[in-house]
Protein backbone atom coordinates (compact mmCIF):
# COMPACT_ATOMS: atom_id res chain seq x y z
CA UNK A 1 0.00 0.00 0.00
CA UNK A 2 2.59 2.37 0.68
CA UNK A 3 4.60 1.68 -2.32
CA UNK A 4 1.34 2.33 -4.29
CA UNK A 5 1.08 5.78 -2.56
CA UNK A 6 4.62 6.38 -3.01
CA UNK A 7 4.01 5.79 -6.90
CA UNK A 8 1.14 7.52 -6.92
CA UNK A 9 2.54 10.40 -5.00
CA UNK A 10 5.38 10.59 -7.88
CA UNK A 11 3.05 10.36 -10.60
CA UNK A 12 1.18 13.36 -9.16
CA UNK A 13 4.44 14.93 -8.92
CA UNK A 14 4.19 15.67 -12.48
CA UNK A 15 0.46 17.69 -11.92
CA UNK A 16 2.67 19.61 -9.03
CA UNK A 17 2.13 23.56 -10.33
CA UNK A 18 5.61 24.63 -11.06
CA UNK A 19 6.72 25.99 -7.87
CA UNK A 20 8.51 29.01 -7.12
CA UNK A 21 12.22 28.36 -7.22
CA UNK A 22 13.18 31.25 -4.35
CA UNK A 23 16.67 31.14 -4.87
CA UNK A 24 17.12 32.09 -8.74
CA UNK A 25 17.20 34.95 -9.62
CA UNK A 26 13.82 36.83 -11.68
CA UNK A 27 14.06 35.94 -15.47
CA UNK A 28 14.23 39.57 -17.42
CA UNK A 29 10.56 39.21 -18.78
CA UNK A 30 10.96 43.28 -20.16
CA UNK A 31 11.74 42.87 -23.58
CA UNK A 32 8.02 40.94 -23.38
CA UNK A 33 6.12 43.53 -21.50
CA UNK A 34 5.73 40.96 -18.61
CA UNK A 35 4.77 37.60 -20.46
CA UNK A 36 6.76 34.69 -20.80
CA UNK A 37 9.86 34.56 -22.80
CA UNK A 38 10.90 32.24 -25.72
CA UNK A 39 13.20 30.93 -22.71
CA UNK A 40 10.33 30.42 -20.54
CA UNK A 41 8.64 28.16 -23.02
CA UNK A 42 11.60 25.95 -23.79
CA UNK A 43 12.42 25.72 -20.38
CA UNK A 44 8.60 23.97 -19.96
CA UNK A 45 9.10 21.86 -22.83
CA UNK A 46 12.29 20.28 -21.91
CA UNK A 47 10.27 19.28 -18.67
CA UNK A 48 11.33 21.86 -16.58
CA UNK A 49 9.39 23.25 -13.79
CA UNK A 50 8.71 27.05 -14.50
CA UNK A 51 6.98 29.48 -11.94
CA UNK A 52 4.03 30.59 -13.83
CA UNK A 53 2.96 33.30 -11.04
CA UNK A 54 4.23 36.01 -13.80
CA UNK A 55 1.58 35.02 -15.78
CA UNK A 56 -1.47 34.10 -13.33
CA UNK A 57 -1.97 37.27 -12.04
CA UNK A 58 -1.05 39.05 -15.08
CA UNK A 59 -4.39 39.12 -16.51
CA UNK A 60 -5.01 42.96 -16.98
CA UNK A 61 -7.45 44.96 -15.15
CA UNK A 62 -10.13 46.89 -16.33
CA UNK A 63 -10.84 49.35 -13.77
CA UNK A 64 -7.54 50.32 -15.17
CA UNK A 65 -9.12 50.88 -18.58
CA UNK A 66 -9.39 54.32 -20.08
CA UNK A 67 -12.60 55.73 -19.69
CA UNK A 68 -15.07 55.35 -22.16
CA UNK A 69 -14.92 59.25 -23.00
CA UNK A 70 -11.04 59.35 -23.95
CA UNK A 71 -9.65 57.69 -26.77
CA UNK A 72 -9.25 53.99 -27.10
CA UNK A 73 -11.34 53.56 -24.27
CA UNK A 74 -14.06 51.01 -25.13
CA UNK A 75 -10.64 48.60 -25.56
CA UNK A 76 -11.01 48.13 -21.97
CA UNK A 77 -7.90 47.39 -19.12
CA UNK A 78 -7.69 43.76 -20.45
CA UNK A 79 -5.83 42.59 -24.12
CA UNK A 80 -6.31 39.16 -25.54
CA UNK A 81 -3.49 37.41 -23.98
CA UNK A 82 -4.48 38.83 -20.50
CA UNK A 83 -8.12 36.93 -21.24
CA UNK A 84 -6.55 33.65 -22.17
CA UNK A 85 -4.18 34.17 -19.33
CA UNK A 86 -7.15 34.32 -16.75
CA UNK A 87 -8.79 31.15 -19.02
CA UNK A 88 -5.55 29.47 -18.51
CA UNK A 89 -5.52 30.14 -14.70
CA UNK A 90 -9.24 29.87 -14.23
CA UNK A 91 -9.16 33.24 -12.34
CA UNK A 92 -11.71 34.54 -15.70
CA UNK A 93 -15.36 35.39 -14.68
CA UNK A 94 -17.32 32.86 -16.74
CA UNK A 95 -20.72 32.04 -16.80
CA UNK A 96 -22.26 29.69 -19.08
CA UNK A 97 -26.20 28.60 -19.75
CA UNK A 98 -25.19 24.96 -18.42
CA UNK A 99 -24.30 25.50 -14.45
CA UNK A 100 -22.36 21.97 -14.50
CA UNK A 101 -19.51 21.59 -11.69
CA UNK A 102 -16.59 22.08 -15.14
CA UNK A 103 -18.78 24.47 -17.03
CA UNK A 104 -16.84 27.25 -16.73
CA UNK A 105 -13.59 25.38 -16.72
CA UNK A 106 -12.66 26.59 -20.67
CA UNK A 107 -8.88 25.21 -20.30
CA UNK A 108 -7.24 23.04 -18.41
CA UNK A 109 -3.63 21.68 -18.89
CA UNK A 110 -3.36 18.45 -16.85
CA UNK A 111 -4.38 16.76 -19.89
CA UNK A 112 -1.32 15.88 -21.70
CA UNK A 113 0.41 14.93 -18.90
CA UNK A 114 -2.65 12.59 -17.84
CA UNK A 115 -2.21 11.10 -21.45
CA UNK A 116 1.10 9.93 -21.15
CA UNK A 117 1.49 8.93 -18.08
CA UNK A 118 -1.84 6.47 -18.83
CA UNK A 119 -0.35 5.56 -22.20
CA UNK A 120 3.07 5.11 -20.86
CA UNK A 121 3.97 3.55 -17.11
CA UNK A 122 0.70 2.77 -16.78
CA UNK A 123 0.17 0.82 -19.09
CA UNK A 124 3.89 -0.61 -19.44
CA UNK A 125 4.13 -1.10 -15.63
CA UNK A 126 0.70 -2.97 -15.22
CA UNK A 127 1.38 -4.66 -17.59
CA UNK A 128 4.49 -6.14 -16.28
CA UNK A 129 3.32 -6.70 -12.68
CA UNK A 130 0.31 -8.70 -14.41
CA UNK A 131 2.54 -11.02 -16.21
CA UNK A 132 5.38 -10.94 -13.84
CA UNK A 133 2.71 -12.58 -11.36
CA UNK A 134 2.17 -14.95 -14.06
CA UNK A 135 4.79 -16.04 -14.37
CA UNK A 136 5.63 -16.40 -11.11
CA UNK A 137 3.11 -18.25 -10.02
CA UNK A 138 3.89 -20.85 -12.71
CA UNK A 139 7.62 -21.19 -11.52
CA UNK A 140 5.93 -21.51 -8.27
CA UNK A 141 3.67 -24.42 -9.18
CA UNK A 142 6.93 -26.13 -10.90
CA UNK A 143 9.27 -25.85 -7.99
CA UNK A 144 6.39 -26.79 -5.28
CA UNK A 145 3.69 -28.14 -7.30
CA UNK A 146 0.31 -28.77 -5.90
CA UNK A 147 -0.14 -28.71 -2.20
CA UNK A 148 -2.07 -32.29 -1.65
CA UNK A 149 -3.49 -33.53 1.04
CA UNK A 150 -0.76 -35.25 3.34
CA UNK A 151 -2.68 -37.50 5.21
CA UNK A 152 -5.37 -40.14 4.86
CA UNK A 153 -8.58 -39.03 3.63
CA UNK A 154 -11.43 -39.71 5.73
CA UNK A 155 -14.38 -39.65 3.56
CA UNK A 156 -16.45 -37.17 5.79
CA UNK A 157 -17.19 -33.51 4.75
CA UNK A 158 -16.93 -30.62 6.86
CA UNK A 159 -19.36 -27.58 5.85
CA UNK A 160 -16.94 -24.69 5.61
CA UNK A 161 -19.12 -22.06 3.70
CA UNK A 162 -23.00 -21.79 3.79
CA UNK A 163 -24.54 -20.71 0.61
CA UNK A 164 -24.90 -17.31 1.25
CA UNK A 165 -21.49 -16.91 1.88
CA UNK A 166 -20.95 -18.52 -1.50
CA UNK A 167 -23.31 -16.58 -3.58
CA UNK A 168 -21.08 -13.33 -1.55
CA UNK A 169 -17.78 -14.89 -2.76
CA UNK A 170 -19.42 -15.98 -6.56
CA UNK A 171 -20.66 -12.46 -6.88
CA UNK A 172 -17.18 -10.55 -6.02
CA UNK A 173 -15.16 -12.86 -7.93
CA UNK A 174 -17.41 -12.75 -11.03
CA UNK A 175 -17.77 -9.28 -11.13
CA UNK A 176 -14.11 -8.23 -10.23
CA UNK A 177 -13.18 -10.80 -12.99
CA UNK A 178 -15.70 -8.89 -15.21
CA UNK A 179 -14.13 -5.68 -14.25
CA UNK A 180 -10.37 -6.73 -14.41
CA UNK A 181 -10.90 -7.95 -18.29
CA UNK A 182 -13.31 -5.06 -19.38
CA UNK A 183 -10.38 -2.12 -17.49
CA UNK A 184 -8.08 -3.96 -19.46
CA UNK A 185 -9.61 -3.38 -22.79
CA UNK A 186 -10.20 -0.45 -22.04
CA UNK A 187 -6.68 0.40 -21.03
CA UNK A 188 -4.93 -1.69 -23.97
CA UNK A 189 -7.50 -1.81 -26.38
CA UNK A 190 -5.62 1.31 -28.37
CA UNK A 191 -2.43 -0.02 -28.10
CA UNK A 192 -3.23 -3.95 -29.01
CA UNK A 193 -6.90 -4.90 -29.72
CA UNK A 194 -7.08 -2.23 -32.98
CA UNK A 195 -3.73 -3.18 -34.61
CA UNK A 196 -5.16 -7.10 -34.14
CA UNK A 197 -8.85 -6.62 -34.83
CA UNK A 198 -9.11 -2.89 -36.69
CA UNK A 199 -11.27 0.11 -35.62
CA UNK A 200 -14.63 -1.73 -36.35
CA UNK A 201 -14.71 -4.67 -34.65
CA UNK A 202 -12.76 -2.75 -31.49
CA UNK A 203 -15.36 -0.09 -31.47
CA UNK A 204 -18.16 -2.67 -30.56
CA UNK A 205 -15.84 -4.55 -28.20
CA UNK A 206 -15.24 -0.88 -26.36
CA UNK A 207 -18.96 -0.21 -25.99
CA UNK A 208 -19.88 -3.21 -24.56
CA UNK A 209 -16.89 -3.16 -22.11
CA UNK A 210 -17.60 0.45 -20.88
CA UNK A 211 -21.37 -0.47 -21.02
CA UNK A 212 -20.31 -3.71 -18.88
CA UNK A 213 -17.57 -2.10 -16.56
CA UNK A 214 -20.32 0.76 -15.17
CA UNK A 215 -23.01 -1.51 -14.46
CA UNK A 216 -21.43 -4.21 -12.91
CA UNK A 217 -19.27 -2.38 -10.69
CA UNK A 218 -22.97 -2.11 -8.50
CA UNK A 219 -22.38 -6.08 -8.13
CA UNK A 220 -18.82 -5.89 -6.61
CA UNK A 221 -19.70 -3.22 -4.24
CA UNK A 222 -22.52 -5.38 -3.35
CA UNK A 223 -20.70 -8.27 -3.23
CA UNK A 224 -17.84 -6.13 -1.08
CA UNK A 225 -20.16 -5.27 1.51
CA UNK A 226 -21.48 -8.80 1.88
CA UNK A 227 -18.02 -10.85 2.70
CA UNK A 228 -16.99 -7.76 4.86
CA UNK A 229 -20.25 -8.14 7.10
CA UNK A 230 -19.65 -11.88 6.95
CA UNK A 231 -16.45 -12.45 7.24
CA UNK A 232 -14.80 -9.77 9.16
CA UNK A 233 -15.00 -11.38 12.48
CA UNK A 234 -12.84 -14.14 11.55
CA UNK A 235 -9.92 -11.84 9.57
CA UNK A 236 -9.54 -10.21 13.00
CA UNK A 237 -5.60 -10.40 13.65
CA UNK A 238 -4.29 -12.75 16.18
CA UNK A 239 -2.04 -14.41 18.09
CA UNK A 240 -1.82 -17.47 15.84
CA UNK A 241 -1.10 -15.68 12.92
CA UNK A 242 2.40 -14.50 14.20
CA UNK A 243 3.69 -18.22 13.98
CA UNK A 244 2.03 -19.02 10.91
CA UNK A 245 3.91 -15.91 9.45
CA UNK A 246 6.89 -17.29 11.35
CA UNK A 247 6.59 -20.59 9.64
CA UNK A 248 5.16 -19.28 6.15
CA UNK A 249 2.30 -20.92 6.20
CA UNK A 250 4.43 -23.90 5.77
CA UNK A 251 3.94 -23.93 2.40
CA UNK A 252 7.70 -24.97 2.10
CA UNK A 253 7.96 -27.10 5.35
CA UNK A 254 6.56 -30.32 6.31
CA UNK A 255 3.33 -29.69 8.69
CA UNK A 256 1.05 -27.13 8.37
CA UNK A 257 1.12 -24.26 11.57
CA UNK A 258 -2.38 -24.19 13.11
CA UNK A 259 -5.10 -21.39 12.02
CA UNK A 260 -8.83 -20.36 12.51
CA UNK A 261 -10.99 -20.34 10.02
CA UNK A 262 -8.83 -17.99 7.86
CA UNK A 263 -4.93 -18.20 8.20
CA UNK A 264 -2.45 -15.18 8.05
CA UNK A 265 -2.41 -15.70 4.23
CA UNK A 266 -6.44 -15.63 3.74
CA UNK A 267 -6.63 -12.59 6.35
CA UNK A 268 -3.86 -10.57 4.01
CA UNK A 269 -5.94 -11.35 0.75
CA UNK A 270 -9.25 -10.58 2.97
CA UNK A 271 -8.03 -6.81 4.19
CA UNK A 272 -6.84 -6.35 0.44
CA UNK A 273 -9.33 -7.09 -1.18
CA UNK A 274 -11.12 -4.72 1.43
CA UNK A 275 -9.09 -2.06 1.58
CA UNK A 276 -8.07 -2.00 -2.00
CA UNK A 277 -11.41 -2.90 -3.31
CA UNK A 278 -13.25 -0.24 -1.21
CA UNK A 279 -10.68 2.54 -2.63
CA UNK A 280 -11.25 1.28 -6.22
CA UNK A 281 -15.26 1.35 -5.40
CA UNK A 282 -14.14 5.05 -4.31
CA UNK A 283 -12.38 6.49 -7.17
CA UNK A 284 -14.59 4.13 -9.50
CA UNK A 285 -17.77 6.53 -8.09
CA UNK A 286 -15.99 9.90 -8.76
CA UNK A 287 -15.63 8.40 -12.29
CA UNK A 288 -19.12 7.37 -13.17
CA UNK A 289 -20.15 10.72 -11.65
CA UNK A 290 -17.85 13.05 -13.13
CA UNK A 291 -17.10 16.32 -11.25
CA UNK A 292 -19.32 15.19 -8.48
CA UNK A 293 -16.72 13.49 -6.14
CA UNK A 294 -13.23 15.75 -5.83
CA UNK A 295 -11.29 13.25 -3.72
CA UNK A 296 -7.99 14.46 -4.57
CA UNK A 297 -7.42 18.40 -3.82
CA UNK A 298 -8.66 17.17 0.23
CA UNK A 299 -6.47 14.68 0.53
CA UNK A 300 -3.28 16.43 -0.58
CA UNK A 301 -4.60 19.35 1.72
CA UNK A 302 -4.12 16.82 4.34
CA UNK A 303 -1.14 15.15 3.06
CA UNK A 304 0.42 19.03 3.09
CA UNK A 305 -0.58 19.59 6.74
CA UNK A 306 0.19 17.02 7.80
CA UNK A 307 3.88 17.21 6.68
CA UNK A 308 3.23 13.85 5.18
CA UNK A 309 4.06 14.99 1.88
CA UNK A 310 7.51 17.15 2.89
CA UNK A 311 8.74 13.84 4.80
CA UNK A 312 8.50 12.26 1.32
CA UNK A 313 10.45 14.76 -0.35
CA UNK A 314 7.54 15.72 -2.54
CA UNK A 315 7.20 19.03 -1.44
CA UNK A 316 3.57 21.03 -1.50
CA UNK A 317 0.97 19.00 -3.72
CA UNK A 318 -1.76 21.04 -5.54
CA UNK A 319 -4.49 21.59 -3.53
CA UNK A 320 -5.93 24.13 -6.22
CA UNK A 321 -6.69 21.20 -8.73
CA UNK A 322 -9.11 21.86 -11.96
CA UNK A 323 -12.43 19.61 -11.67
CA UNK A 324 -10.54 17.70 -14.82
CA UNK A 325 -7.47 17.26 -13.45
CA UNK A 326 -9.46 15.46 -10.34
CA UNK A 327 -11.03 13.40 -12.82
CA UNK A 328 -7.24 12.40 -14.47
CA UNK A 329 -5.94 11.54 -11.39
CA UNK A 330 -9.26 9.16 -10.04
CA UNK A 331 -8.47 7.47 -13.63
CA UNK A 332 -4.82 7.10 -12.91
CA UNK A 333 -5.55 5.95 -8.91
CA UNK A 334 -8.44 3.59 -9.63
CA UNK A 335 -6.36 1.99 -12.24
CA UNK A 336 -2.95 1.81 -10.41
CA UNK A 337 -4.59 0.04 -7.77
CA UNK A 338 -6.44 -2.28 -9.29
CA UNK A 339 -3.77 -3.67 -11.25
CA UNK A 340 -2.36 -4.19 -7.64
CA UNK A 341 -5.49 -6.19 -6.65
CA UNK A 342 -5.62 -7.76 -9.49
CA UNK A 343 -1.92 -8.86 -9.49
CA UNK A 344 -2.99 -10.27 -5.66
CA UNK A 345 -6.20 -11.81 -7.02
CA UNK A 346 -4.20 -13.88 -9.82
CA UNK A 347 -2.07 -15.62 -6.87
CA UNK A 348 -5.48 -16.02 -4.90
CA UNK A 349 -6.99 -17.75 -7.71
CA UNK A 350 -4.32 -20.12 -8.13
CA UNK A 351 -3.76 -21.46 -4.61
CA UNK A 352 -7.56 -21.45 -4.74
CA UNK A 353 -8.13 -23.56 -7.85
CA UNK A 354 -4.70 -25.45 -9.20
CA UNK A 355 -2.42 -24.49 -6.43
CA UNK A 356 -3.98 -26.71 -3.51
CA UNK A 357 -5.93 -30.29 -3.18
CA UNK A 358 -8.84 -29.82 -1.49
CA UNK A 359 -9.15 -26.07 -1.60
CA UNK A 360 -11.99 -25.20 -4.27
CA UNK A 361 -14.29 -27.55 -2.85
CA UNK A 362 -14.56 -24.85 -0.09
CA UNK A 363 -16.28 -22.29 -2.58
CA UNK A 364 -17.75 -25.05 -4.33
CA UNK A 365 -20.09 -27.47 -3.09
CA UNK A 366 -19.13 -25.66 0.70
CA UNK A 367 -18.23 -28.97 1.77
CA UNK A 368 -14.46 -29.87 2.35
CA UNK A 369 -12.19 -33.01 3.56
CA UNK A 370 -12.34 -33.20 7.22
CA UNK A 371 -8.67 -34.51 6.19
CA UNK A 372 -8.08 -31.43 4.49
CA UNK A 373 -10.02 -29.11 7.28
CA UNK A 374 -7.28 -30.71 10.06
CA UNK A 375 -4.20 -29.81 8.00
CA UNK A 376 -5.25 -25.84 7.02
CA UNK A 377 -7.54 -25.00 9.51
CA UNK A 378 -6.89 -27.47 12.47
CA UNK A 379 -8.35 -24.95 15.53
CA UNK A 380 -11.08 -24.34 13.38
CA UNK A 381 -12.43 -27.95 13.33
CA UNK A 382 -11.55 -27.98 16.49
CA UNK A 383 -14.14 -25.08 17.00
CA UNK A 384 -16.74 -27.08 14.62
CA UNK A 385 -16.13 -30.03 16.84
CA UNK A 386 -16.90 -28.67 20.22
CA UNK A 387 -19.53 -26.74 18.65
CA UNK A 388 -21.43 -30.15 17.30
CA UNK A 389 -20.70 -32.02 20.57
CA UNK A 390 -22.25 -28.72 22.46
CA UNK A 391 -25.43 -29.08 19.92
CA UNK A 392 -26.22 -32.60 19.54
CA UNK A 393 -27.95 -33.21 16.17
CA UNK A 394 -31.75 -33.50 16.27
CA UNK A 395 -31.72 -31.50 19.77
CA UNK A 396 -33.75 -29.00 19.91
CA UNK A 397 -33.16 -25.53 22.31
CA UNK A 398 -35.27 -26.06 25.45
CA UNK A 399 -38.34 -23.83 25.49
C1 LIG B 1 -12.01 -18.18 -10.23
C2 LIG B 1 -11.68 -17.43 -9.26
C3 LIG B 1 -11.67 -17.76 -7.79
C4 LIG B 1 -11.53 -18.97 -7.14
C5 LIG B 1 -11.36 -20.34 -7.76
C6 LIG B 1 -11.59 -18.70 -5.73
C7 LIG B 1 -11.54 -19.64 -4.74
C8 LIG B 1 -11.67 -19.40 -3.40
C9 LIG B 1 -11.71 -20.39 -2.37
C10 LIG B 1 -11.62 -21.89 -2.60
C11 LIG B 1 -11.82 -19.77 -1.18
C12 LIG B 1 -11.95 -20.42 0.21
C13 LIG B 1 -10.63 -20.75 0.79
C14 LIG B 1 -10.81 -21.51 2.07
O1 LIG B 1 -11.68 -22.36 2.17
O2 LIG B 1 -10.05 -21.30 3.02
C15 LIG B 1 -11.87 -18.35 -1.44
C16 LIG B 1 -11.94 -17.36 -0.49
C17 LIG B 1 -11.93 -16.01 -0.74
N1 LIG B 1 -11.98 -15.40 -1.98
FE1 LIG B 1 -11.88 -16.39 -3.76
N2 LIG B 1 -11.72 -17.33 -5.56
C18 LIG B 1 -11.78 -16.74 -6.78
C19 LIG B 1 -11.88 -15.38 -7.05
C20 LIG B 1 -11.93 -14.39 -6.09
C21 LIG B 1 -11.95 -12.99 -6.36
C22 LIG B 1 -11.93 -12.39 -7.77
C23 LIG B 1 -11.97 -12.34 -5.18
C24 LIG B 1 -11.98 -10.87 -4.88
C25 LIG B 1 -11.96 -9.92 -5.70
C26 LIG B 1 -11.95 -13.36 -4.14
C27 LIG B 1 -11.95 -13.09 -2.80
C28 LIG B 1 -11.93 -14.05 -1.80
C29 LIG B 1 -11.82 -13.75 -0.40
C30 LIG B 1 -11.72 -12.35 0.23
C31 LIG B 1 -11.82 -14.97 0.27
C32 LIG B 1 -11.67 -15.19 1.77
C33 LIG B 1 -10.23 -15.10 2.17
C34 LIG B 1 -9.39 -16.20 1.57
O3 LIG B 1 -9.78 -17.37 1.62
O4 LIG B 1 -8.35 -15.86 0.99
N3 LIG B 1 -11.93 -14.59 -4.73
N4 LIG B 1 -11.78 -18.16 -2.79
Amino acid sequence: MFRMLMALMLSLSFVTIAQAQEDAPAPDRSATGGAQTLEDILARQRGEEVDNSFRRSNIGDPDGAAGLANQLGTLGGASDPDLWRALRFGEAKITASNDGPAATTLIQDGGMRWLLFREGPLATYGGYLLGGTIVLLVLFFLIRGRIRIDGERTGRKIERFKAIERFGHWLLAGSFILLGITGLVSLFGRKVLIPAFGHEAFATVALLSKWVHNNVSWAFMVALIMIFVMWVIHNLPDRTDINWLLKGGGIFSKGHPPAKKFNAGQKLIFWSVIVLGTSISVSGLALLFPFEINLFAPTFAKLNNLGISAALGLGELPTALAPHEEMQLSQLWHAIVSFALMAIILAHIYIGSVGMEGAYDAMGTGQVEEQWAREHHSLWVDEVKAKETDTPQGATPAE
